[in-house]
């Protein structure tokens, strides 16, 4: 039975741990329903606490309690109290160490929650962060709690052949019964959420890496049988990643055994356990005719994100759940940058701002919008969140863009040597930036505590007789829940200038005496002016540069100027941000239009700003194709007032069409001259071929004509990448294509026993704009292959629907609604965690109009009636209503 009001946790309230768990040394005897854990725990009292308390209080939920023992002797009944989730020893010695002994079972099968050791596709394996480790046996369970581990698994040879846990394998035997045993011990102190486990019939691919000082590191691979050819990619992704953080930080890998498991039921993308990742299959899995370029690219981001985590994350750790970011925003900066350098710089830039922008700043302006270091939660897994991490990511590039890579570099370099071994706060993180360079980031800490999206407002004045061009930007931020008034933030503005002739203005701020080609204007107050001099004539302002800070920026701009900027900035992302600018105001204009009654007709600009991009050659082909794309409707939405799916939907469909129209021949040609079979090659030239045609295809197929689905079948006919077959069954599924039922039933059978393609099947029909996607949705629900235990089913059937299909999700007669609280009650029980990540979709319910608001709301109080609802669902959903 669950407590109604569940209890709220206030970072405030920290207090260091009243006892340290030296070592500890775990037993499994491993049974896929009942499994006997055994723990031994060498303790003593923390002499930095003040608690005068001589009882020990463990945490500890699930678990079926068999024996506590104290020092060698077996305690009584009396002599400890178990509660719902905790284990409280009366009495326990101050003055030495002591060892307690806890023997007790847990049941495997039986937890859908995917937290703590359970079953995916007959492996056992664990997730431990944040708390799953009280899931397993009861102990300290926080991080700030670092523990030698020592681990012993015992198993049916048959059953479980492969038997892994953190560290090096020191020990192993065979036992009566077809039993058989291994132990392993982790040299590193570690708290218990990097923990790990698998058992299972694995197979593994091995290979080697050599670290810059010359230690060979072993590195395998562990899949199910079925999937071992699709770890080449993982493994080239790894060592790449080995060797980028020894370039860039210097950072050697510190075990002699890196190994990655990958298993297909798992509530996050992976998990960076000490020597012992365990992944999503999703980000582990890849063979040209099974992945896409975009899989590709996820799957080396990932394998980095969890291997830079040894550093960020694990050699250094958090003080409490509270710094999350500290872990999660500098690693997601360390694996953006990784990708950046591995891929296109420009083109990841625009991916990772694009998804803030959409993503990000809608939690930020939504009811539960939350600093990237939280002050309170009922459930901390409720803040692995985009503000955390994306947020918390840029958070971290600010300092990086005040200091300079230099700098930057110095400031890690002593944050390492000076926390190495130790559970941080985020605070320790600034102060190492600050004394390796003798700046003060004071003003800047407000980044960690204040919550919303600042907005900056830029008002240009150029001076003709003084050939001076003052800039005026004030910066303001929205309130957001706990946080009515906001505090000015220190902010890094990237500016550079343009001549009429397209060619770069010198920058030469008042007072300085430098002459740059882009200058990095710190703003710290409401409201400041900058003044560049020596302009004989008014320049084009180009700012924001990269988007050197997570805001919101307003500036007059006329189509003309966007247009220019389009064709002159040499600052890759404010030139694609010049044109989704220039195609937002004109979508805008659109959706005015259609709202008062008015014909759409689109602005001869955007046409001619179209051809251009199109006419001028391009080397990189992803970047030229974001430059040919338009903005999504989820972004437009965040644009509006109050959100008009249907026109948005509308007004963007309209655009597409028009330029697919009055470009068709240059589209085609684009198509023609890019589409050749270069399946299986994944070098930035192949990925941009295939980008930039499918671009094209995509255009192409507004025009809805025979001639286009013949073309569109024939790619998906012959494609032999999920690039290019994925690409046009996208086509083909958003037309009246006549083969498109015949396209899906093949596709299906080609790949019923790929998990992840299907998945991509089912996220397909389920993001879909044609009119009967609601009932496909929902027949889809009924498909055999469709397993409301398997987080990647879900993820692709009801998170596509919900969170990618605005225009059939927010249906006005509110049954995408219904449905999702529907699955979502259904999933409060089965597994929390995802459940609650679904709420996610109603949380904004305040953006829409008043009919659509009341759909939304009653079911959010609906869910809130939910029988046993879980902590997780219970914060979001009462959080969204308050
Ligand atoms: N630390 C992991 C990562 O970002 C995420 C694991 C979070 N899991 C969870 N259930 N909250 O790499
Ligand atoms: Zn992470």
């Amino acid at each position: 039975m669950r407590d109604p009001n569940p209890q709220t946790i206030y970072l405030k309230d920290y207090t260091v741990p009243e006892y340290l768990i030296h070592s500890v040394a775990l037993n499994f005897t491993l049974d896929d329903e009942n499994t006997l854990v055994s723990s031994r725990l060498t303790l003593s009292r923390n002499p930095a606490s003040q608690s005068h308390d001589t009882s020990l209080t463990l945490s500890g939920e699930n678990l079926k309690l068999i024996r506590v023992n104290l020092d060698d002797g077996d305690l009584s009944k009396a002599q400890y109290l178990q509660t719902q989730d905790s284990l409280i020893i009366h009495d326990v010695p101050q003055q030495q160490r002591f060892v307690l002994t806890i023997d007790n079972t847990i049941n495997p099968k039986a937890n859908t929650a995917l937290e703590g050791l359970y079953l995916s596709n007959g492996m056992l394996c664990t997730q431990c962060e944040a708390e799953g480790f009280r899931k397993i046996t009861y102990f300290l369970d926080r991080p700030d709690v670092m523990t030698l581990f020592t681990t012993t698994l015992v198993g049916d040879k048959d059953r479980y052949p492969v038997l892994l846990s953190n560290g090096n394998k020191v020990a192993e035997g065979e036992l009566p019964d077809n039993r058989h045993w291994v132990t392993w011990e982790d040299p590193f102190n570690k708290p218990c959420y990097l923990f790990a486990l698998v058992a299972g019939q694995l197979e593994c691919i091995a290979d080697r890496f050599t670290t810059q000082s010359g230690r060979d590191i072993d590195l395998q691979i562990f899949v199910e049988k079925h999937d071992i050819d699709k770890c080449d990619h993982a493994m080239q992704s790894l060592k790449n990643a080995m060797s980028w953080d020894e370039q860039v930080y210097d950072r050697e890998y510190d075990l002699d055994l890196y190994m990655i498991v990958a298993v297909g039921h798992f509530n996050m993308g992976a998990m960076e356990n000490k020597g012992l990742n365990v992944f999503n299959t999703k980000f582990v899995l890849a063979r040209p005719d099974t992945a896409t370029d975009s899989d590709y690219e996820h799957i080396e981001g990932v394998i980095g994100h969890e291997y830079f985590h040894n550093w960020t994350g694990n050699r250094i750790t958090c003080r409490d759940w509270f710094q999350l970011s500290l872990k999660e925003g500098f690693t997601v900066f360390r694996d953006q940058e990784f990708t950046g350098d591995r891929t296109s710089k420009a083109v990841k830039r625009i991916e990772d701002v694009n998804m803030l922008r959409t993503r990000q700043f809608a939690e930020d302006a939504g009811p539960l919008a939350h600093p990237i270091r939280p002050d309170a939660y009922i459930e901390i897994n409720n803040f692995y969140t985009l503000t955390v991490y994306e947020k918390g990511a840029e958070v971290v590039r600010m300092i990086h863009t005040l200091l300079g890579a230099e700098g930057f570099r110095k400031g890690s370099d002593l944050y390492f040597e000076r926390h190495d071994g130790q559970a941080v706060t985020c605070d320790d993180f600034v102060s190492a930036m600050e004394d390796a360079n003798g700046v003060d980031l004071s003003q800047f800490r407000r980044w960690y505590s204040q919550a919303g999206t600042p907005v900056l407002s830029v008002r240009q004045h150029y001076d003709s007789s003084a050939q001076t061009l003052t800039l005026t930007i004030g910066q303001s931020c929205p309130p957001t829940p706990g946080q009515p008034v906001k505090e000015p933030l220190h902010i890094p503005v990237t500016v550079g200038l343009l001549n009429k002739d397209g060619s770069v203005a010198p920058c030469k701020l008042q007072g300085g005496d430098q002459v740059c080609d882009e200058v990095i204007l710190q703003l710290t107050q409401s409201e400041q002016a900058f003044t560049f001099e020596g302009l004989n004539e008014q320049p084009i302002v180009s700012i924001l540069r990269g988007f050197s800070a997570p805001v919101k920026l307003t500036i007059e701009r006329s189509l003309d100027e966007l247009a220019f900027l389009l064709s002159y900035d040499s600052d890759t992302f404010n030139r694609w941000e010049a044109g989704q600018q220039l195609a937002g105001q004109i979508i805008t204009g659109l959706i005015a239009d259609l709202q008062n009654g008015r014909d759409m007709a689109v602005n001869p600009i955007m046409i001619n700003a179209f051809k251009q991009v199109l006419e001028q050659p391009w080397d990189d082909l992803s970047y030229f194709s974001l430059l040919l794309s338009l903005p999504s409707e989820t972004y437009l939405a965040e644009q509006m007032q109050i959100v008009d799916v249907e026109a948005i939907h509308a007004a963007r469909e309209f655009v597409t069409l028009t330029l697919a129209e009055q470009l068709q021949s240059q589209f085609q040609a684009l198509y023609q001259g890019n589409h050749r079979d270069e399946s299986g090659k994944f070098d930035a030239g192949a990925i941009g071929r295939r980008r930039i045609k499918n671009t094209c295809l995509s255009y192409l197929s507004k025009l809805e004509n025979s001639h286009i689905h013949e073309l569109s079948q024939q790619q998906f006919n012959t494609a032999k990448n999920m690039t290019d077959q994925m690409a046009a069954l996208a086509v083909i599924v958003n037309n009246p294509h006549p083969a498109k039922q015949q396209c899906l039933d093949s596709f299906y059978h080609q790949w019923r026993d790929e998990a992840l393609v299907i998945d991509k099947w089912f996220a397909l029909q389920a993001s879909g704009s044609m009119p009967d996607t609601f009932a496909t949705v929902q027949a889809l629900m009924r498909h055999p292959a469709f397993d409301l235990k398997n987080p990647n089913r879900v993820r692709s059937l009801i998170g596509a629907f919900s969170q990618s299909n605005p225009l059939h999700f927010h249906a006005a007669d509110g049954q995408g609604y219904r449905f999702l609280a529907d699955q979502i009650i259904a999933l409060n029980t089965l597994n929390p965690q995802i459940a609650s990540r679904m709420v996610g979709a109603l949380t904004s319910w305040r953006r829409y109009d008043e009919g659509r608001q009341a759909l939304m709301k009653a079911q959010l109080e609906r869910i809130m009636t939910t029988e046993a609802i879980s902590k997780d669902v219970y914060e979001v959903a009462s959080k969204s209503l308050a």
